[in-house]
């Protein structure tokens, strides 16, 4: 009788605690869904809503080789496309993309950028934060499209 009144107490004791911890998950659901929204809105059109790619529209963005031939850069080259745009001729996965534009995405702030480059990253497996403070360097690196090709291993 006594541990049946002791029970709803150590319950209210633990559920603020539970509360609290479970916050942290929250965030990170939240932040994950955000950045897939962001996709959907921004580059799906072109991209594929998995980013796979669309066959003369635009090239394959979930492509592990691409990221992991751009190795350090691989964060610049994505943060500074996204908010310079590309043109010029580009080979992905055998497919040539030449005369195609991709337009700058200067309506994204740097936050969505770096949630967007993140996304895109996981996608193909390489699992790591991009900050905003990242991204705001990363864009005084290369600032053309020229820049940005240079970075990109040509033949992939
Ligand atoms: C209007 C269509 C369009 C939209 C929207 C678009 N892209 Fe692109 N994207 C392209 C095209 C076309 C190219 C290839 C440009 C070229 O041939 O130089 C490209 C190229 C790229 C590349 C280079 C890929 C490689 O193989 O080197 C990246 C990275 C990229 N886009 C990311 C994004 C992201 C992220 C978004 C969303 C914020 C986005 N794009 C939105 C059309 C688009």
């Amino acid at each position: 009788m006594r541990d049946g009144l002791k029970r709803p107490r150590g319950l209210g004791r633990l559920l603020p605690a539970l509360l609290l911890a479970s916050i942290p998950l929250l965030g990170l659901g939240k932040t994950a869904h955000a950045s897939e929204a962001l996709f959907g809105e921004h580059c799906a059109a072109c991209h594929g809503t998995e980013a796979q790619g669309t066959p003369g529209l635009a090239p394959p963005l979930a492509y592990p080789a691409l990221w992991q031939g751009l190795g350090q850069d691989a964060a610049g080259y994505l943060a500074g496309v996204v908010r310079h745009g590309l043109s010029g001729r580009l080979q992905s996965q055998g497919q040539v993309y030449s005369g195609l534009v991709m337009p700058p995405q200067s309506q994204l702030t740097i936050d969505e950028i770096a949630s967007l480059t993140e996304y895109v990253l996981k996608l193909s497996g390489v699992d790591r934060a991009v900050s905003p403070g990242e991204v705001e360097k990363t864009l005084s690196v290369a600032r053309s499209h020229r820049q940005l090709r240079a970075l990109r291993p040509t033949a992939l």
